[in-house]
């Protein structure tokens, strides 16, 4: 499975925007993240074209959790899509980056005083509120402010879809946004409406991650456009944004089987104007966040294999110099993934392994059995799909510094995060000794 600018070349290696990744292993080192700037460019504008041709009054917010550097933030820029930050952080990101703050989304389900205070300073597009508590928050902030402040209300729709799996449990049990069933939603509306400095723009809701079928767009679309007609009966106001978050599925293997960008955004867009339809309300306008399938293909890690361990009849363990520190997604969800040996990329399988991590847990795999030509130390290991949610992800468990980022594109190949050192492990730290440095050379 090769993705965006992937290919095999003339040297039997890995090739992604142009760059032979075993050159780029031994320039950067290893593990480390590799992006196709190409491949992220073109399923910005697919997300874009797509949605704008089914419903020109729509809006594609990328989300900025999946992967963030300034670097990213600049590419969103630069392909007309908006940026969905969820903390202080990813806003101070996004305004190092200098980003257009009318096109910042704003969301959180905790967000401080002080993190509302830099977003309303800022002047973000839209503040995405989830709670009570950040909606006194916000009020008060909008008392010293002379323009209104745009907030969407995030309301907890009762569908909940996980990759083949969703289901409509009505539910509010969720720390996210505002029950339906109970009110809140419509409490929160009223509030919303009694204060003078804030214009409530519309509402959001985001069902799930990595998600394969239709029907749960087909339920959000129903639910939302159901609660707009409601508030426009009670309140006598129209809705003019619907934003339905993220979710859009990719295939990290030859299981996973998502739909076409067109699918899920036609069945997206034809519901919310069937609903609209048939409730009598107008169109609003249609938002989307999708974060993983702007970013998840487009990201490859590389490591270099090192000690292997055979245990005859059982397993052959083969360790990498990463692990779970960049790429916590195995341990943490049972993630699965596809890999390649990138310098004998085009030799077929002849043995099955289990790829290992470094960090001292069992549970530190990043792939069990996959079949890969035979592995030797010093291999390069290319895990495919890691854009999205890795880098961002990552920690520093075990005192592993964080991999470099790297950009690469028409044959350059572009350091846009470097790797960090040992000196940056400590550096937070106050403890001092009187040795001045510490050196190994
Ligand atoms: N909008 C909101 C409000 C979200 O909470 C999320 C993801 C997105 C958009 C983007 O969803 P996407 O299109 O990427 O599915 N760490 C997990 C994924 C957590 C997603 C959290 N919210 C993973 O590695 O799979």
């Amino acid at each position: 499975m090769l993705f965006g600018t992937a290919r095999i070349n003339e040297l039997n290696h890995l090739e992604i925007g142009g760059c032979d990744t075993v050159d780029l292993a031994r320039e950067f080192g290893t593990p480390l993240y590799l992006m196709d700037e190409e491949y992220i460019r073109k399923n910005c504008r697919l997300y874009k074209h797509t949605l704008s041709k089914l419903h020109k009054n729509s809006e594609v917010i990328y989300a900025g959790k999946a992967f963030l550097t300034m670097g990213m933030c600049k590419i969103i820029e630069e392909e007309d899509l908006s940026l969905d930050v969820v903390s202080g952080g990813e806003l101070y990101t996004a305004i190092s980056a200098e980003f257009p703050a009318k096109r910042i989304y704003f969301h959180g389900n905790n967000k401080s005083y002080e993190e509302l205070r830099m977003a309303v300073k800022y002047g973000v597009g839209r503040i995405i509120v989830d709670n009570f508590y950040e909606l006194e928050m916000l009020k008060d902030l909008a008392k010293k402010q002379r323009s209104k402040i745009k907030i969407l209300l995030r309301i907890t729709p009762g569908i909940e879809a996980h990759t083949h799996d969703y289901i409509k449990t009505g539910q509010l049990d969720s720390k996210f946004g505002f029950g339906l069933e109970n009110g809140h939603a419509v409490m929160a509306v009223e509030h919303a409406l009694s204060s003078k400095g804030i214009k409530l723009m519309g509402f959001h809701c985001h069902i799930g991650s990595q998600i394969f079928e239709r029907e749960p767009f087909n339920m959000a679309a129903e639910v939302m456009l159901k609660f707009a007609r409601d508030i426009h009966e009670s309140f006598g106001i129209e809705t003019s944004e619907i934003d339905f978050g993220g979710g859009f599925g990719i295939k990290y293997t030859d299981d996973d089987r998502p739909l076409s960008v067109e699918n899920y955004l036609e069945t997206l867009v034809d519901s919310v104007k069937l609903w609209s339809e048939k409730l009598n309300i107008r169109v609003p306008k249609i938002l989307i966040e999708p974060g993983r399938a702007i970013v998840g293909a487009a990201g490859t890690t590389l490591y270099t294999v090192g000690s292997i361990k055979n245990i005859p009849g059982v397993r052959k363990y083969i360790s990498v110099d990463g692990g779970m520190s960049d790429n916590i997604r195995p341990a943490l969800y049972g993630a699965k993934y596809s890999a390649m040996i990138a310098n004998k990329a085009g030799n077929p399988p002849e043995e099955k392994v289990s790829v290992a991590g470094k960090c001292c847990e069992s549970g530190d795999m990043l792939i069990w059995d996959i079949e890969l030509p035979r592995v030797v130390p010093g291999d390069i290991l290319a895990i495919f799909c890691t854009g999205a949610y890795h880098y961002t992800m990552s920690s520093n468990y075990n005192m592993l510094p964080r991999p470099a980022v790297v950009f690469v594109k028409d044959g350059s190949a572009q350091l846009m995060v470097q790797r960090e050192t040992y000196e940056d492990l400590l550096r937070n730290e106050v403890f001092k000794t009187n040795k001045k440095s510490v050196s190994f050379a």
